[in-house]
């Protein structure tokens, strides 16, 4: 069995070499590529109805909270969608407030712009008593999840999160699967909400949470086969929070990150900011022993979650991990494509920002998308300083199917989780040669790192491109990218 200070050792030897593995390395990724191909073309049809469901989850000690949720009876619905099948989706708002309008954004899937879920941007946003729809075949197999993208502070705090997990990657089907959700929940001792966002949370790292959770429950606790092959499928949803986790000694594999199957990598910990995911398999435990899950980045580390191994031992074999299929991504033409620096950075004032035009464009923008406050900037732009009826400038044009390298720059003592709608990153270089060259949606810019991320410009459209930390975003770091 491989512990994890052995483990530790190998990802020393790795980090020692990377700078010379690190350069502009994507063969690794696409080395033993197996294309995943659909194997569906049926509808699959979705009904989700957004409303206030009080609930007393395992974690909040007692209290009843007032959680909002996409369907009755579950904390995050789970939506399985097989590679070709289509998704027919109709949600109906309920949410318990005047005004508070609502779209869903699919985090991570390349669909069409129409269907990116963004208010006033790539739609009319949906009122409550309304009802909308989305209708997209997921290109890409992997862990994607689903939010709203308004008012987002308050409706991750509240809970409104499903995942949906596109199947039909796997060469050899694991033993079982679970998926995590790791978030925290804004609680008094008295069991109500706190606010969901302060201003001194939103100058620095994000407003913290009080209570910790995994599916809802302080640690959650799953029964799994002995001495299997299991495959779990970890989100981090929270809203601010930056975790590394992985297994105390057991033998585990990284299968995927942000759903994008590659050379499975043996690291101790991953890294995850905010709406980052990634996909473990793991050897369980002999019968009647346990595996603990945790997050290293705590000052104490803290232990997630808990897997029991239960029933006769499922296999004997030397654990290894087959490699996923993945999709057919564009290739980065790196010697051609061209580069396009973005800086992260604070505002210089931190100041408030003009008064929005309420009127002129009829659509009330209220206090609902951006907070009347700005601390943040992506190159030299924060974005509540335009209504969305004046979208401002797009802080990069990019032609559909050109290769480009985002040269991402953070100049500021913070970790901002970087996501781009409708786009895959390809990560091929950094400053802090800590990570493999790998795909994501959403990357994880530490403290003045630097980080040139590849990109082939999809599909036409406004794109957003912002921090994931939610305090982030509704405090400047926000913009948009538009694909011709
Ligand atoms: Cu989960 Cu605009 O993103
Ligand atoms: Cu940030």
């Amino acid at each position: 069995m491989v512990t994890r200070r052995e483990l530790l050792v190998g990802a020393a030897a790795f980090s020692g070499s990377a700078a010379a593995s690190f350069a502009f390395g994507g063969q690794k990724v696409a080395a033993r590529e197996i294309i995943a191909t659909p194997i569906a073309h049926d509808t699959k049809n979705l009904f989700l109805d957004l409303a206030e469901r009080p609930a007393a989850l395992p974690c909040f000690n007692g209290h009843t909270l007032p959680l909002w949720t996409f369907q009755e009876g579950s904390l995050y619905p789970i939506v399985r969608v097989k590679l070709g099948e289509r998704l027919d989706t109709v949600f109906k708002n309920d949410l318990p407030r005047a005004g508070e309008y609502a779209s869903i954004h699919w985090h991570g899937l390349r669909i069409p712009n129409d269907q990116d879920g963004v208010p006033f941007m790539t739609q009319q946003p949906v009122e409550p008593g309304s009802q909308g729809s989305y209708s997209f075949v997921p290109p890409d197999t992997g862990s994607f999840f689903f939010h709203t993208h308004c008012n987002t502070s308050e409706h991750f705090g509240r809970g409104l999160i499903g995942a949906i997990i596109i199947e039909g990657d796997e060469v050899e089907p694991p033993d079982a699967e679970y998926v995590l959700m790791m978030k925290d929940w804004r609680v008094s001792p008295d069991g109500k909400f706190l606010p969901f966002t302060t201003d001194e949370g939103a100058a620095k790292a994000g407003t913290p949470g009080t209570i910790r959770s995994v599916n809802g429950e302080s640690k959650a606790v799953f029964k799994v086969p002995s001495s299997a092959n299991v495959r779990i499928r970890f989100y981090n949803v929270d809203a601010t929070r930056i975790s590394e986790v992985g297994f105390e000694d057991a033998e585990s594999a990284i299968i995927a990150i942000d759903g994008n199957g590659l050379e499975p990598l043996l690291l101790p910990s991953w890294r995850l900011g905010p709406a980052m995911r990634v996909d473990f398999l793991l050897r369980t435990a002999p019968p009647g022993k346990t595996i603990r899950f945790v997050d290293y980045f705590a000052k104490e580390p803290v232990v997630l979650a808990e897997f029991v191994s239960e029933g006769p031992p499922k296999r004997t074999d030397a654990f290894v991990a087959t490699p996923l299929k993945v999709m057919p991504f564009p290739k980065v033409d790196v010697a051609k494509a061209q580069h396009i620096p973005f800086i992260f950075s604070a505002t210089a004032t931190g100041a408030a920002i003009a008064e929005f035009d309420k009127n002129a464009s009829g659509i009330h923008i209220g206090s609902l998308c951006l907070a009347k406050r700005t601390f943040w900037a992506i190159n030299k732009q924060a974005w509540p300083g335009m209504t969305h009826k004046d979208l401002g400038p797009p802080l990069a044009v990019l032609k559909s199917g050109r290769s480009y390298i985002f040269d991402l720059q953070n100049t500021t003592p913070n970790s901002h989780p970087i996501h781009i709608h409708g786009h895959t990153l390809e990560i091929l270089s950094s400053s802090m040669p800590h990570v493999p060259p790998h795909r994501a949606d959403t990357v994880l810019l530490r403290p003045n790192e630097r980080i040139q991320a590849g990109v082939v410009g999809g599909a036409p459209g406004k794109w957003m491109f912002h921090c994931h930390i939610i305090d982030h975003q509704e405090a400047g770091m926000m913009g948009y990218i538009e694909v011709v």
